[in-house]
């Protein structure tokens, strides 16, 4: 699979395999396994999924190795602040039973937890991100849902910049500010959602698509994602489908259709402000 480059040279395969609200049983594992034999080498995880043991035992199942394996892991919510970051780091690696992790992001920017002192907060845990880098037990670190104030913020204090930010990038919610500013730093979008967590199947004009095309909805969603340069996380737990949203680098959307699909505003609703979330 072809790979983007990151800020520090880091190479990341173009499609990553999302498992949020992928069970840690059987499901799962079955799930990444059968995701690693169809090619995918990116694997998207987080602490609050609590299914990265599962992740762990999946790769040594599927018998790719460790080296050959994209594993993106984010720090959970109320493990913000310097010494949590630490600590939970440390558990992420025994999970996935490894001795680094590929990317690791900060999850939200603005927990309840951490509310009155986020400003604070980010800074301490962005210097355990930095450390962990240093030690070379991360290799890139990056961030996810940040919109610019919080990226602002934390660059007041920051040594070295976050590399990627995930973000929700679906059909109809194509945050352009918030790409282009991320893009002027050289960061990279991660599109997390890529099928409007599965709302996107039922929008008629993708339908229209899918016909045009002889491609399924999935597909063209992923292709979407990937002609703006961002990374798509595409989820499932299906084999075919985990199968299909591989198989999307034989046709080419136009920039009609393209221009289309962003302009279906809403479509599948639209991303969470992060500073009122309240977790
Ligand atoms: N950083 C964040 O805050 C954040 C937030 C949300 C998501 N993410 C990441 O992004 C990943 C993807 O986002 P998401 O989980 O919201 O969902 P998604 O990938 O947009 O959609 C997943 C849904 O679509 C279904 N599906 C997948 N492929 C399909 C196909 N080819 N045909 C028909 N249905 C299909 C899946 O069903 P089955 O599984 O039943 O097959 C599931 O219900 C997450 O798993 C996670 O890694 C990150």
């Amino acid at each position: 699979m072809d790979k983007y480059t990151l800020l520090n040279g880091v190479r990341i395969p173009v499609i990553g395999f999302g498992t949020w609200q992928t069970p840690g049983d059987k499901t799962g594992t079955d799930a990444v396994v059968t995701a690693l034999q169809a090619g995918y080498r990116h694997i998207d995880t987080a602490q609050g999924y609590r299914n990265e043991q599962m992740v762990g035992e999946a790769l040594k199942i599927s018998g790719v190795r460790r080296e050959e394996v994209f594993i993106t892991s984010k720090l959970d919510n109320p493990m913000h602040g310097y010494d949590n970051t630490m600590s939970s780091f440390e558990e992420t690696l025994k999970k996935l039973d490894t001795d680094y992790v590929d990317l690791f992001l900060i999850h939200w920017p603005n927990p309840l937890q951490y509310r009155s002192s986020w400003q604070r907060t980010n800074a301490e845990t962005w210097k355990a991100f930095e450390e962990l880098y240093e030690a070379g037990k991360i290799k890139a670190i990056g961030i996810s849902n940040f919109r610019q104030h919080h990226i602002d913020e934390l660059m007041k204090s920051a040594k070295i910049p976050p590399m990627v930010n995930q973000i929700r990038l679906c059909p109809g919610e194509t945050q352009r500010e918030l790409v282009k500013y991320c893009r002027q730093r050289d960061m990279l979008l991660e599109a997390y959602s890529p099928l409007g967590t599965g709302r996107i199947f039922t929008v008629e004009q993708m339908k229209a698509l899918s016909v045009k095309y002889n491609k399924t909805i999935a597909q063209i969603c992923i292709r979407w994602s990937l002609q703006n340069g961002w990374l798509p996380l595409p989820k499932s737990v299906t084999a075919a489908r985990i199968r299909e949203n591989l198989d999307v680098f034989d046709f080419e959307l136009s920039k009609d259709d393209a221009d289309l699909i962003a302009g279906l505003t809403g479509c599948v609703g639209l991303s969470m402000d992060p500073d009122k979330t309240n977790w």
